[in-house]
């Protein structure tokens, strides 16, 4: 559970350090770092991003290490690449082919991140040790703070 004040907070804080910044690069670490540190429940937040042919590969992230490769066809983070929606997922542990990156992960939501013209520049991760951390609401917060920062970002890969 994230209150509505410290979403507002988190939001604007993210809007105000972000105004003027176009890089793609810069805009994930800023955003993976004020996640990471206002959100308690949050344990692992990243960015992966499409450097291939249908491939992901990680970005910018605070926690303990992730994976480096994810093929759209694999894991959450490649099922939203795949089908670009929002992946919420209450017990990783039901969800088939899962990617266990820490073995005290429960919950997962993965993101779609889209730049300019609407192409796919990646997802973002973040896993939370508390199982169902994530409800629609805070889904929709994520998409909001996405959509605002990345919508006019040209990608700096060129498979995105
Ligand atoms: N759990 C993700 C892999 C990335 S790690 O959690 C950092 C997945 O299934 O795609």
């Amino acid at each position: 559970m994230i209150s509505q004040s410290l979403r507002d907070e988190t939001r604007a804080r993210i809007f105000s350090l972000t105004a003027d910044e176009r890089d793609e690069i810069a805009l994930m670490a800023t955003l993976c770092c004020e996640l990471y540190h206002s959100c308690e429940g949050y344990d692992w937040v990243g960015f992966y991003r499409v450097t291939g042919a249908e491939m992901l590969k990680i970005g910018p992230y605070q926690g303990g290490h992730g994976c480096l490769t994810i093929p759209f066809s694999k894991g959450v983070c490649g099922a939203a690449a795949r089908t670009r929606e929002i992946q919420r997922v209450d017990d990783v542990h039901q969800f088939a082919g899962h990617i266990a990156c820490s073995s005290t992960t429960l919950s997962e939501i993965v993101l779609p991140v889209y730049g300019a013209g609407g192409r796919l520049l990646g997802v973002l991760d973040i896993d939370s040790d508390q199982p169902a951390f994530f409800d629609e609401s805070q889904s929709d917060w994520l998409e909001e703070i996405l959509s605002h920062c990345f919508k006019d970002i040209l990608p700096s890969a060129p498979h995105a």
